[in-house]
């Protein structure tokens, strides 16, 4: 009897320990998601904004990197980057006696009937394309390059100073490329007889006078 009451007082002990094991189990397991919780919610302000970046990045994303972002979102803005015709216009001087020698276009005049040249590389044969165009009675000029020509090649082009009318002030000078090549530089987009050009200028350009002295 004793061995009985032994027996079962052990195997309620051993109830109970196992009732008692299983409270505190469940209860640390509790606690342990307790604390998970809590966790997550100690790390819930530095969490969510990560979990939360695939929305924010698109915004952040434009303004951390203008320069690739702007490209897509200004496209349509961005005409003058678009393939335009080329034109080109500039002014182009005979120099004054007094600064012969000198880049300035002090005590200049105005040369008429000269030739400038538009001169580009744009195309992989050996012949690059070649237009000119002659000033005016202001010394002004301006000349449409062949429609061969875009505005995407443009620093493929370099504008001469060709051929003045007087023997007197025919000499290129250095003044803005107009002897040794100019660069083009962009003016803005116009439109030709309903098709899309963009201006192009150069010079001032200059000849060199012959003066006695
Ligand atoms: C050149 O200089 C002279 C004397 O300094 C002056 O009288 C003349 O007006 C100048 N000419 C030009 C084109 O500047
Ligand atoms: C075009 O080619 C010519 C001949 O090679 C060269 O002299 C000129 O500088 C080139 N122009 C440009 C704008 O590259």
């Amino acid at each position: 009897m004793a061995t009985l009451c032994n027996t079962s007082d052990l195997s309620f002990l051993l109830l109970l320990g196992i009732i008692i094991v299983l409270t505190q189990l469940t209860s640390q397991s509790e606690a342990s998601s307790n604390y998970y919780i809590s966790t997550h919610a100690v790390l819930s302000p530095s969490a969510p904004p990560l979990h939360r970046s695939p929305s924010p990045a698109p915004a952040p994303a434009p303004a951390s990197s203008p320069a690739s972002a702007p490209q897509p979102a200004l496209h349509p803005l961005a005409k003058p980057m678009e393939r335009r015709f080329l034109a080109m216009q500039g002014v182009v001087y005979c120099k004054s006696c007094n600064y012969t020698g000198v880049n300035t276009l002090l005590g200049a005049s105005p040369l008429p009937g000269s030739v400038v040249k538009l001169q580009c590389n744009n195309t992989n044969s050996y012949l690059p394309t070649s237009i000119t165009a002659v000033t005016d009675k202001n010394g002004y000029f301006y000349l449409e390059a062949p429609r061969t020509v875009t505005s995407y090649a443009f620093h493929k082009c370099k504008a001469y100073l060709v051929s003045s009318p007087l023997a007197s002030c025919s000499k290129p000078s250095l003044l803005h490329g107009g002897s040794t090549g100019a660069a083009l530089r962009p003016e803005k987009p116009i439109m030709v007889q309903n098709l899309p050009f963009m201006l192009y200028i150069v010079g001032p350009f200059a000849f060199e006078p012959q003066c006695s002295h």
